[in-house]
């Protein structure tokens, strides 16, 4: 697979969802369908974006007990999704547990991708609140190596750090990232931003774009602003 923009569709229903992805005629985008959207809509919305040839990645963020995730793994591979993720704090044996309960009988599996920390986690509170007394980089590459060792495909991290992730991991190793914003636009509650051409320059396999694409006047411009910038 190459490089490619995936939209995050965070909307609460089928409906507005597809409202707006019919905008987007000459390219069907690779979408985003979180927890938001899943908990509303559930597996039939998985289907109806599929049916509609869009690629996708089912962001979940599993992490349970390796038994349960297996289980889990395994009904969303029959959902054919082209990419799903758990969280790399669940520990090596439930990310294998997840390889496995993904993989399809014909040896086939969605790309599976780790969360390593949250972009949302500082520093300051990983230390104080979950006791972790690394630094925030060095836990992410820490989690990185674990989940290729584990069998994974990639992590989901930011853009100023996919360099290092491939130098950690290698070059084949995915690194998805989100925190993109256009250099005019403004940051919302993202901190550690780059711009779609930045992600490219750093060595980002997929960007992930939400608001500076659905919240934009017109959407289909500003995917194709990021597909001009990152993929062309
Ligand atoms: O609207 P925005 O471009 O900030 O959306 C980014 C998307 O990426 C959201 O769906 C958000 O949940 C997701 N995400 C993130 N940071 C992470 C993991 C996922 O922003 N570490």
């Amino acid at each position: 697979m190459g490089k490619d923009v995936i939209i995050a569709c965070d909307f609460s229903s089928a409906e507005d969802t597809l409202t707006f992805l019919d905008r987007f005629r000459d390219r069907k985008p690779f979408v985003k369908i979180g927890m938001e959207l899943f908990y509303a809509e559930g597996p039939q919305i998985v289907r109806a974006l599929k049916a509609r040839g869009h690629q996708i990645f089912l962001d979940l963020k599993l992490h349970d007990i390796p038994n349960t995730v297996r289980k889990a793994m395994a009904v969303l591979s029959r959902l054919d999704v082209d990419m799903c993720n758990l969280h790399a704090a669940g520990t090596k044996a439930m990310m294998e547990a997840a390889v496995e309960g993904l993989t399809r009988p014909d040896g086939t599996r969605p790309l599976l991708i780790a969360v390593t920390q949250l972009t949302s986690t500082s520093q300051a509170r990983m230390q104080e609140e979950l006791l972790i007394g690394e630094t925030l980089e060095n836990t992410v590459m820490h989690y990185a190596r674990n989940a290729r060792s584990a069998g994974l495909d990639g992590v989901v991290c930011s853009p100023l750090e996919s360099a290092a992730v491939h130098s950690a991991c290698g070059a084949e190793f995915l690194t998805v990232t989100p925190g993109v914003r256009f250099s005019s636009a403004s940051a919302g509650d993202q901190v550690r931003i780059t711009t779609p051409e930045q992600a490219r320059v750093l060595g980002s396999d997929y960007i992930v774009v939400g608001r500076p694409i659905t919240a934009a006047d017109d959407p289909q411009a500003a995917y194709a602003r990021c597909i001009s910038e990152f993929v062309d």
